[in-house]
């Protein structure tokens, strides 16, 4: 997955993001609603000058939830610290980085769902009560001392919202679900980066270009950088529609952005079962894929193109993806009347 040009997750490649990063909430382009909330919140946590409450990110990943939380940060005008899930490993380490946070500064936590049972059970009363409890000393002379700590503000992210338990969940004070951006918020995401990598460009390939992108600003700019250097080798240096095109169908990205993983995988639910139904399980093992990269990665994009359906019998191909790849659209037997079939549990 790590060398798929369209894998929405973070790369080497991707060194160049940092300066690419929106700084300030009206650099950042799109999530309207969120932004909208966002902004009631900041603007009410710094009137009362208060820590802003604990905010929880959720969605694929490559849609801005790191570079959201720095602009919170930036917004509160607050130090953040930036950790993740599995970098927490023990109830000390979290006691460690929540006594050095200062009043109203940020905690990021990346991969929030990733915490530790132990970790994130002393979490809670950390967030609760901005205190936290601690065992001190063994056996009989064991004690616990509650130790008070500096009202601070947990921003999560996660890309799975199920996978938080409810008490963890309950007690952020705001969810913010982000959507795939739509091709007009990410022709003005790759405007933006193009003038900041000062690559020539002009309208007909930012469509090109954000059409490929999956809904992603990160693979958006990468769509760019790519396409930057066919221009500058191929061509005159300048992105047009046609120069787009031919660097991104060398690198496999079809005018969908699907790539050869997910045409495999489409392929392999309508050649190997028939159109479907399969379970994840069982799709993940026919194409050598991990259950969870097909359950964040692969499935969200190609359910957001309508080219994949969720039955409570397993996954589907539907016409649409027929159609894409190019196959005559045959409902199979087993499909009919699917929708009311009972939830099963292996699913
Ligand atoms: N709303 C936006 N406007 C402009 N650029 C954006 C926006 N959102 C994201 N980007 C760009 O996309 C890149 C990736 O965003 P970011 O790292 O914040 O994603 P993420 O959701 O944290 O991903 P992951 O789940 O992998 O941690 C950023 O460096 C930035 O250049
Ligand atoms: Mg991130």
């Amino acid at each position: 997955m790590a060398d798929r040009l369209i894998s929405p997750h973070y790369g080497d490649d991707d060194m160049q993001e940092t300066s690419l990063r929106p700084r300030r909430l009206d650099e950042y382009i799109g999530q309207e609603t969120v932004k909208g909330n966002l902004s009631i919140m900041l603007e009410a946590a710094r009137k009362r000058d208060e820590a802003l409450d604990h905010v929880l990110l959720y969605g694929p990943p490559g849609l801005g939830k790191t570079s959201l939380s720095l602009i919170i940060a930036a917004e509160m005008g607050a130090n953040i610290k930036m950790t993740s899930g599995p970098a927490i490993e023990h109830a000390g380490d979290l006691a460690s980085i929540l006594t050095a946070l200062e009043q109203g500064d940020l905690l990021f936590i990346d991969e929030i769902h990733r915490l530790s049972r132990v970790v994130e059970e002393r979490l809670y009363s950390a967030m609760e009560d901005f205190a936290l409890d601690l065992i001190i000393g063994k056996g009989p002379s064991a004690r616990s001392v509650r130790l008070p700590l500096k009202p601070f503000t947990i921003v999560g992210a996660t890309t799975r919202l199920g996978a938080l338990a409810a008490p963890l969940r309950d007690r952020f004070g705001a969810i913010f679900r982000l959507q795939y951006y739509d091709e007009s918020a990410l022709q003005r995401i790759i405007q933006r980066s193009a003038r900041i990598l000062q690559a020539p460009m002009d309208a007909g390939g930012e469509e090109e270009i954000a059409r490929r992108a999956r809904g992603t600003p990160r693979i958006a700019n990468r769509l760019l950088r790519r396409s930057c250097d066919y221009a500058q080798v191929r061509a005159d240096g300048v992105i047009t529609r046609a120069v787009a095109q031919a660097a991104l169908n060398a690198l496999e990205v079809d005018e969908r952005g699907l790539d050869p993983t997910d045409r495999t995988l489409l392929l392999a639910i309508i050649q190997k079962f028939d159109g479907g139904p399969v379970g994840v399980e069982t799709l993940a093992a026919s194409i050598s894929e991990e259950t969870e990269t097909i359950e964040d990665v692969l499935e969200p994009y190609l359910l957001q193109l309508g080219f994949l359906a969720r039955t409570p019998r397993g996954r589907i191909a539907t016409r649409l993806a027929y159609e894409h790849l190019g196959l005559p659209y045959r409902q199979t037997p087993s499909a009919l009347g699917l929708w009311d079939a009972p939830a099963d549990a292996s699913e």
